[in-house]
């Protein structure tokens, strides 16, 4: 039997894994040169942005929130089909957030819905970019410039993605990404905001670290209450690894996304029913590949579709189920129906494998693997 191929898989190279170990030996292996030396090639990387970087995604949102200014009786307009995260952060900081139905074809916020969702109370927009397809920013910021609001950009899944040829994060108002090592890149765990200016960083950096500011050799204050979310140098050498290989890693995914579609075009796979992602081979970084399994009266048969293809040694992965349905937010008021088109897909989205170092081949077997599974499926 062939070997098994997972969803996905980091592709850490040996100088960095040396590099890694040459930290580990410096004597210095938390927050230092490394992260120093990682912010200022990210910085260069987003077009001279000022960059700092956490050890997660989740705390670099939280921290944009409050460098936004975003607060208790604050309303935060964002898409119900991600990751738990860009909604969990804005109930951290005492806001609520304000869930906006998706684009069944983007499958990201429909932006055409934001408009009735905004109240005096709006004070920020936080998008997400779902598999690293962006959001048109060119109406994100017109909808933001008209009513006055702050954007997050939550382009966890959008590093190495571009709008109009300008990469996400080269421009814009505070952009988060993480670093997650399911991300196009990793520094195992970790994130990264890009700034608009120098005194936003300087408070990021209280944030990240008790909120201290330092002054000469000995002096010590803390203004604001900051957490503990610095990134070691450990990781930092792994995350410079990476991002030295973004380009590369970006080119093969959309080599491996368009194979995909190639497959699914065929008559005999096209026929499945199965719901594609918009065929963007310029602007995505394809982090993931993602179908819409066809339903079954209202039921979606997902598990058991994901359990044969295991059986048959082929990962997937369920990226999201709609967040407006878990017991924390039911509790909150939302219910079933609130989002349909977010709902279906976290009943019936599956993500498939894509990773850099996948071969061509295995994409035709993923694609035929699929077809056999819901053929069977669909005769019982
Ligand atoms: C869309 C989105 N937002 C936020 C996060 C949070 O990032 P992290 O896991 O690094 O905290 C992730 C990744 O996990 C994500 O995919």
């Amino acid at each position: 039997m062939l070997p098994f191929l997972p969803f996905t898989r980091p592709t850490l190279d040996e100088e960095t894994i040396a590099g890694v170990g040459e930290v580990l030996r410096s004597g210095w292996i938390t927050s230092g040169p490394q992260v120093k030396e990682f912010e200022a090639k990210l910085s260069a990387f987003f077009g001279g942005r000022p960059v700092r970087v956490f050890n997660s995604g989740t705390a670099s949102l939280e921290i944009a929130l409050r460098l936004a200014g975003v607060g208790p009786g604050d309303e935060v307009i964002t898409t119900p089909l991600s990751w738990v995260a860009t909604s969990n952060v804005v109930l951290t900081v005492g806001a609520r957030p304000v869930f906006v139905d998706i684009d069944p074809v983007t499958r990201n916020i429909d932006l055409d819905a934001i408009g009735a969702a905004i109240t005096p109370a709006t004070k920020a927009l936080l998008p997400v970019d779902l598999a690293g397809l962006p959001v048109d920013r060119d109406r994100l910021y017109g909808i933001a410039a008209r009513h006055g609001l702050r954007v997050i950009e939550d382009a966890a899944q959008a590093m190495g993605s571009s709008w109009r040829g300008q990469l996400i994060g080269s421009f814009g108002d505070l952009v988060s990404f993480s670093f997650h090592p399911n991300k196009n890149i990793t520094s195992i765990e970790g994130g990264c905001l890009v700034m608009n200016d120098e005194s936003e960083a300087k408070l990021a950096e209280q944030y990240r670290l008790q909120g201290v500011v330092r002054s000469g050799l000995d002096g010590m204050d803390v203004g604001i209450l900051g957490g503990k979310s610095n990134l070691t140098d450990v990781a930092a050498r792994v995350g410079i690894g990476q991002l030295a290989r973004l380009d590369e890693f970006t080119r093969r995914r959309r080599e491996l996304a368009r194979e995909y579609f190639t497959w699914f075009a065929r008559p005999e796979f096209n026929a499945l029913g199965l719901g594609m992602p918009v065929a963007d081979f310029t602007q995505s970084n394809w982090h993931m590949f993602q179908v819409i399994l066809p339903e079954s009266g209202a039921s979606s048969r997902r598990a058991e579709i994901m359990g044969k293809l295991h059986a048959m040694g082929i990962g997937t992965g369920v990226h999201y189920p709609a967040i407006h349905l878990f017991t924390l937010y039911r509790a909150a008021g939302w219910k079933d129906g609130d989002f349909i088109h977010a709902e279906n897909a976290g009943r019936n989205i599956l993500t498939l494998p894509l990773f850099p170092t996948m071969a061509d081949a295995d994409v035709g077997r993923v694609v035929t693997a699929l077809a056999e599974v819901l053929q069977v499926s669909r005769q019982t």
